[in-house]
């Protein structure tokens, strides 16, 4: 198995042929997302939903592998959501965890443990990793001058404090930029600065000393583990994190002045709490943790695969301080395999990212049309190599044209087809030059999972549906078929057509299954249940229930249309 995409890479960037079996286990994650609000579709695109659908691809394939997931629960915006919302953070973070554990459920999706970084076995691993970054001499005391507020009592990091940009003289710039003239900020060059929380100017500059890990003691060894595993990431995600290591690593502060988070477990810090993305990298090992005791089995193994999907955002969270965080500890985790960075699926004219606050969110997504549409037309567009738009009428164009029109029709009519021909399951044949073209495109689909190309593999499964389609058309089946039975003399070219005909349905039911699981469950269930894998391709049973044929995917209605229409920017 070569779990990599190669041919996007720049030559000096190639993958060197490392490849990969059936015995290695795989952990397969998604970014975490932060229980501040339910992710938008945009975000769920970005990450939970390739790594998903990924995953089930492994199952399907017969891989060991595990989907961990969870909430990203600490940090300063929900801190002080929770504070505006006058509940605590971690009631914020719980429920809001809830509601984000529930439409991924919604969605399809199948973790191994959808888990979140404020638990008990998060924390064990973080005072774990902690204490051994420690003992191996990688954490350092740092000082800085914070700005705080005297009224709330509380350090204002960058974007929580205010006042007047000394550049272009706009009042209501934030302490990390101006959103006036763009400039980058520090919170001292703000004029008059006020508190974002108050919005009183009584506030102090204070000397506040930090935790940092040593990033800069580690260059080394970062540096040759990225280039020995870049060829396996996406190419956002390599020429990013060079571009980093170009300029040289600096120690990052791990621990903040601020209440909600762990608090740190060092004489002189008691009042402060770790860093939001030190404890959420780390949390990919509590969940797992919490999960189940076989967590080290994964973790410890020397050939498991790491496998991180994550926005293009994420990237050098994921290339630089979590393998940090990982060698400097030295206690013997998996560092990550592959890092696939999601470029941005934007929206034309819909509110679609989480930092615009309302807009289409998850939940509202499924309000209009079910998990299955949305699953398949994002990952249709999924940005995989550069930004992509998705507009209502592409939404439309893919579920219409595509699902209904290619593969729902296809299963229709060739099942219908079928029903009309009075043949018995056991009577199907194979066509030896329509076979050839399905193995061709089924051997497709799998070699482009397996190079993480997830958009190819869908256009793999459409492309199956338009073969099938194709072919009825060229060959005219109908003709074969008289007063419910096949016409004497043509049963050896009927059997054989029908055969393989009938195996494209079936075998489209299976390969929509990361895609569109609701779907392909039913198109499953008409050849008799049981359990979805790639070693049923081309194996459809003795049974073929046409009675209770229903259509696997309809058009968009104008009631759905008009609810998407309200996610339109004014
Ligand atoms: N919560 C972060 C975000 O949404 C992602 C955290 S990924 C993690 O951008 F691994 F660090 F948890
Ligand atoms: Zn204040």
């Amino acid at each position: 198995m070569h779990i990599y995409n190669t041919d996007h890479l720049k030559p000096n960037l190639r993958h060197n042929g490392v490849t990969m079996n059936k015995k290695n286990k795989l952990i397969i994650t998604s970014a975490l997302p932060y229980s501040e609000a339910v992710p938008h579709i945009g975000n769920f695109i970005g990450s939970i939903l390739p790594a998903d659908v990924f995953y089930k691809y492994t199952k399907m394939a017969g891989y060991d592998s595990i989907f961990i997931c969870g909430s990203d629960q600490h940090g300063t915006p929900i801190e002080i959501k929770a504070l505006k919302e006058g509940v605590t953070a971690e009631e914020l973070a719980d429920s809001v965890h809830e509601k984000i554990k529930g439409v991924c459920n919604r969605f399809g999706c199948s973790f191994t443990y959808y888990g979140k970084t404020n638990s008990e076995s998060n924390k064990k691993s973080v005072y774990e990793i902690f204490g051994a970054l420690k003992r191996n001499g990688y954490i350092k005391k740092v000082e800085s001058v914070m700005p705080y507020c005297n009224i709330d009592k509380r350090f204002l990091t960058d974007r929580y404090i205010e006042g007047k940009c000394p550049f272009c003289g706009f009042e209501g710039a934030r302490g990390d930029q101006c959103d006036n003239c763009g400039r980058l900020l520090t919170p001292e060059q703000l004029i008059d600065p006020y508190c974002g929380l108050c919005h009183n100017r009584d506030i102090t500059f204070k000397k506040t000393a930090n935790l940092a890990l040593e990033l800069d003691k580690l260059q080394g060894e970062i540096k040759e583990f990225v280039k020995e595993r870049m060829s396996s990431w996406s190419r956002n995600a390599a020429n990013k994190t060079i571009s980093y290591l170009e300029q040289g690593l600096e120690a990052r502060e791990i621990t903040r002045d601020m209440k909600w988070g762990f608090e740190v477990p060092e004489k002189g810090f008691e009042d402060k709490v770790f860093y939001v993305w030190f404890d959420a990298v780390i949390g990919y090992i509590g969940i797992t943790r919490e999960w189940s005791d076989r967590w080290e089995e994964y973790w410890k193994t020397p050939d498991t695969k790491l496998i991180q999907f994550m926005g293009k955002d994420n990237i050098e969270f994921h290339t630089m301080m979590w393998p940090g965080i990982l060698i400097g500890s030295n206690l013997g985790y998996v560092l990550p395999h592959t890092i696939y960075a999601y470029e941005y699926l934007t929206a034309k004219g819909l509110k679609f990212s989480k930092s615009r606050g309302v807009g289409l969110n998850m939940e509202n997504a499924l309000e209009i049309a079910d998990a299955d549409y949305w699953r398949f037309a994002l990952m249709w567009l999924a940005p995989e190599s550069s930004d992509n738009d998705f507009t209502i009428a592409l939404f439309v164009d893919i579920v219409n044209k595509i699902m209904n029109g290619k593969i729902g029709n296809y299963v229709h009519r060739m099942l219908t087809l079928y029903g009309n021909s009075g043949m018995k399951p056991s009577e199907l044949g194979t066509d030896a030059k329509l076979e050839d073209k399905i193995e061709k495109l089924e051997k497709e689909y799998i070699d482009d999972f397996e190079d993480l190309k997830l958009r190819e593999a869908l256009r793999c499964v459409v492309e199956l549906a338009d073969l099938g389609n194709e072919t009825i058309s060229n060959e005219k089946p109908w003709e074969f078929i008289a007063g419910g039975k096949i016409k004497e003399g043509s049963e050896e070219k009927a059997k054989a057509l029908f055969g393989s005909l009938v195996r494209i349905v079936h075998d489209i039911g299976i390969l929509l299954w990361p895609f569109a699981p609701k779907a392909s469950k039913e198109v499953i269930e008409i050849f008799g249940a049981g359990e979805i894998g790639l070693k049923r391709l081309g194996e459809h049973s003795n049974k073929i229930n046409v009675e209770a044929l229903k259509p696997v995917f309809s058009k968009l209605g104008e009631a759905q249309l008009k609810m998407l229409e309200r996610f339109e920017e004014a």
